[in-house]
């Protein structure tokens, strides 16, 4: 009885689907990093930094948040590469992609930066979920007390309730 039990176990652990969250950073400082790595640290989430050479297999994610400040209504040079030269068929078949930016708040450029963004997930015929997250981050003297404790702490509930 007790070797069926264990067996069972056994098997048990070996389907159990082991649904993991990747947040990618364009680079491995500044504001979004920081927010991201907070995350990181406290939740199960695996976070990759473009451009530094560890390599993370996108298949075992079906939760990614790609990570990036505005730049004059752009995403971060290193993820639109990643974006670009990223193969589609390399993500979970049932992948979401969600997006985080951090930025000071200027007019619609946290929608311009979404939107291209999706134009370049899409370009490798996979989605970009509606469902995303700004938070202010300090530029100079501008959003200077941000990201603080509360956005840190919103940006992970947001993490874990996606995931
Ligand atoms: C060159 C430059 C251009 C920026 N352009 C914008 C902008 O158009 N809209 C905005 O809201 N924030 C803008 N910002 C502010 C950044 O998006 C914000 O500080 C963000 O948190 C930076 O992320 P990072 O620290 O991860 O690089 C700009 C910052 C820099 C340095």
């Amino acid at each position: 009885m007790v070797i069926i039990a264990l067996l069972m176990l056994f098997y048990m652990k070996l389907t159990e689907e082991d649904v993991s969250v990747l947040l990618v950073s364009p680079k491995n400082k500044g504001n979004t990093y920081d927010v991201l790595s907070y995350v990181e640290r406290n939740s199960d989430a695996d976070l990759v930094v473009i451009d530094q050479d560890e390599k993370c297999n996108l298949k075992d994610y079906e939760t990614i948040v790609i990570g990036s400040g505005v730049y004059g209504n752009n995403l971060h040079k290193n993820l639109r590469e990643w974006l670009v030269q990223i193969n589609g068929a390399s993500f979970h078949e049932e992948v979401k992609i969600y997006s985080f930016i951090t930025w000071i708040g200027r007019g619609k450029s946290d929608k311009t930066t979404l939107a291209k963004i999706k134009n370049l997930v899409e370009d490798k015929n996979l989605k970009l979920e509606e469902n995303y997250k700004t938070c202010f981050g300090r530029m100079l003297n501008i959003r200077r007390r941000h990201p603080n404790e509360d956005d840190y702490k919103d940006i992970l509930s947001w993490v874990k309730s996606i995931a």
